[in-house]
């Protein structure tokens, strides 16, 4: 794993934000687009912020890009504020030159979930796989809807949210008791398949999750920790978040002889 520990969340803002423009410059010119793996939430709102912003300076088109949501409440309709459908078209693509028919976020109203989930894999099989997924991080470590006790072997399903992210997220909502007890979310095998995965985080409320995940054992009461098993994952965090990781000056040494390295090549 890649730990990035970063001096402010704006900072992480930018780095992100300079990923997902190289994986653009990157597939400019192939038929294909890039194909981005999207998120919600508090954390990744200054990343889309800082890509329309790029957008509108003409430094980067979406014009080819596909997107899979990694999630979205099972029985909230998608015009309703509280739905990642209108968060992912306000907080992004109203913004930018995206074609609609290109965005998928999981269908959960007026369908059968089963086969919602299967074709939302299916989907993003017949995009030829997500080039780059953005991961924000619950504090108990779940990625996407994964809770805690997942299998690190699912797929996009069903799955209760627990007592903490429901109350974690009752800010989205007029109370606690209107957040949905379900979501469908993609599994921690269909995140795991992604080319490359990069994981923000900000604040010390996120340091337990960090340090679980990228310093405990791999297991699914640490749903992040399955990170460990992928091959291209970068953790882009700022100080806060890193602080209880007992080996922050090892990944602080590593980036300076990565920035050495880059500069001499
Ligand atoms: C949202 C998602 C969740 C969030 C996590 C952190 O699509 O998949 O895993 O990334 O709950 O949320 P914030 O960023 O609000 O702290």
């Amino acid at each position: 794993m890649r730990v990035v520990i970063l001096d402010s969340s704006e900072a992480v803002t930018q780095f992100a934000a300079d990923e997902v423009c190289t994986l653009l410059h990157r597939r400019k010119n192939d038929p294909r687009g890039a194909v981005l793996g999207l998120a919600t939430g508090g954390t990744p709102l200054g990343l889309y912020r800082e890509l329309i912003a790029r957008y509108a300076r003409g430094e980067i088109s979406f014009a080819k890009v596909a997107t899979f949501n990694l999630d979205e409440y099972v029985g909230v309709v998608p015009e309703s504020p509280s739905s990642y459908h209108y968060y992912m078209l306000e907080n992004l693509f109203k913004h930018i030159d995206i074609d609609l028919s290109l965005t998928h976020v999981p269908k959960t109203c007026g369908v059968d979930l089963q086969e919602s989930a299967e074709s939302f894999e299916h989907k993003i099989e017949q995009a030829g796989g997500i080039d780059l997924q953005i991961l924000g991080i619950g504090a108990d470590a779940h990625i996407g809807f994964n809770e805690i006790g997942s299998s690190l072997g699912s797929r996009t399903r069903v799955k209760t949210l627990t007592q903490r992210t429901l109350e974690d997220n009752a800010r989205y909502f007029d109370s606690i008791d209107e957040v949905p007890q379900t979501a469908l979310t993609m599994g921690i095998a269909t995140i795991l398949e992604c080319q490359s995965i990069l994981l923000l985080a900000n604040g010390a409320g996120k340091a337990r999750a960090i340090r679980d995940s990228v310093e405990g054992p791999i297991t699914a009461s640490v749903p992040a920790s399955a990170l460990q098993l992928h091959p291209r994952v970068t953790l882009a965090i700022d100080r806060p978040a890193a602080s209880m990781l007992a080996n922050a000056d090892y990944f602080l040494a590593a980036e300076r002889n990565r920035a050495v390295a880059s500069r001499s090549s």
